[in-house]
């Protein structure tokens, strides 16, 4: 493929020059002005002012993709943490939680996450196919260009490789690409006659094989609460995943502490939601490697508090932003709005929250190749139309992307 200048945005910001720890000013952004991007195929081979590179290729060599009126350039966007693999809806516990329900009684009523997974286990895998695909393929038009998926709705063997194997064809087959991660530790599934230990030993005896050979993914994760597991009973499982190779996650203090001490021991690659954690918590997040990953719309969908990311970021910690994009606990699914309403009630720079859903969403998921502008790197980009950065988290969601590219090539909607 011959190369291709694209450009000249109005600005372009490659998000490079951050470190992936710690607060972080506007200043410190840098704003290329009039710039532009070559591309050869899927990867960056330079980046600077549209001047500079028209001087800089062989016309003869290069298509030149202009870009007409104000555009501001941004990596494409990296969703970090979604549920959206899954079969049905809960719009009938969001009712009930608004009309001042309790978790307890939802449960009672049939909703809550068992809802979902007898939902998700009565769907074909088409029809789990067809609902991440309509679901990335929104991530993907607002600019989300990298979407992490997670199983977590089968709750046995065979489910978890349906909910896995949907997951993995679609990426074969759509434009953004989806990374699997394995949440068969959910919940204790409801059907299961042994104890919450024997359950995840048959998962890490017959699945995790199984997940190897098949290569559905290289991610574990588990939910560490009451009522879902203990940090107990989750170490045996989490030390079998690590012996196999796979990377750890954990949703980590959701309603109560003990997840994010369980991601600092098992050093984890990421924490995430955080709401509960207390100064405690915050201290060895910051201190660890570990990724602490905020997700207001699990917030703003339970009407909870949010993560304390302008805590974690003072102390040094890294805090990337992704949507947890699930029926349950957050149904709007609109990373960009939700990154910009916890910058609101965090205190969080244009900076901050856009390296949380640029380079440090990529640090979560240990993707080397992306979430920045520079040459080397995936051609991952979107154009909003403005002439200033700053209108993209002040519309709060509201301006949407013009563009998109995913591997150097323009997506069609
Ligand atoms: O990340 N916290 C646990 N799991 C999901 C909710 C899933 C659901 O309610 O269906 C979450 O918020
Ligand atoms: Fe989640």
């Amino acid at each position: 493929m011959k190369q291709k200048l694209i450009g000249p945005f109005t600005q372009l910001l490659p998000m490079t020059g951050i470190t992936v720890n710690g607060a972080v000013k506007d200043e410190q952004l840098l704003v290329i002005e009039n710039g532009g991007i070559i591309v050869e195929n899927n990867i960056i081979i330079a980046i600077g002012q549209y001047k500079d590179l028209l001087k800089q290729i062989d016309i003869k060599d290069t298509l030149l993709e202009e870009v007409k009126g104000d555009s501001v350039c941004l990596p494409g966007f990296i969703d970090s943490h979604t549920h959206i693999c899954f079969g049905g809806t809960r719009a009938n516990d969001y009712a009930m939680r608004n009309a001042g329900k309790t978790y307890l009684e939802i449960s009672k009523a049939g909703g809550g996450i068992w809802d979902t997974v007898t939902q998700t286990r009565k769907a074909s895998i088409l029809e789990l196919e067809d609902g991440i695909t309509k679901r990335a393929n929104k991530h993907l038009k607002n600019g989300v260009t990298t979407i992490e998926v997670k199983s977590g709705y089968g709750l046995s063997v065979y489910e978890e490789l349906k909910m896995l194997r949907a997951i993995k064809n679609v990426d074969n087959r759509i434009k953004a690409d989806l990374i699997s991660t394995c949440l068969a530790a959910h919940m204790h599934p409801k059907d299961y006659s042994g104890t919450a230990s024997e359950y995840l030993e048959e998962i890490s005896i017959s699945l995790f094989p199984l997940l190897k050979e098949e290569r559905l993914t290289t991610r574990i994760d588990a939910f560490i609460e009451e009522g879902a597991f203990t940090a107990e009973v989750i170490a045996p499982y989490f030390k079998k995943a690590k012996e196999m190779g796979f990377t750890i996650t954990v949703h980590a203090d959701q309603f109560s502490t003990g997840g994010s001490k369980v991601a600092v021991d098992f050093n984890a690659i990421s924490a995430d939601h955080l709401e509960a954690s207390t100064a405690e918590e915050i201290e060895i997040l910051a201190k660890s490697t570990v990724i602490a990953t905020a997700l207001p719309g699990a917030s703003i969908g339970l009407g909870c508090a949010f993560t304390p990311a302008r805590k974690i970021l003072d102390a040094g910690g890294a805090i990337a932003i992704a949507s947890d994009h699930n029926p349950g606990s957050a149904p709007m699914g609109d990373l960009l709005t939700q990154a910009s309403i916890l910058g609101t009630f965090q205190k969080l720079s244009n900076a901050e929250i856009l390296s949380g859903i640029t380079f440090r969403a990529a640090a979560a998921l240990n993707l080397k190749d992306r979430g920045v502008l520079k040459s080397g790197l995936l051609a991952d980009f979107s154009a909003f139309p403005t002439s200033n950065y700053k209108e993209i988290l002040y519309q709060q969601g509201q301006l949407k992307p013009e563009m998109v590219w995913k591997n150097g090539a323009k997506i069609d909607f």
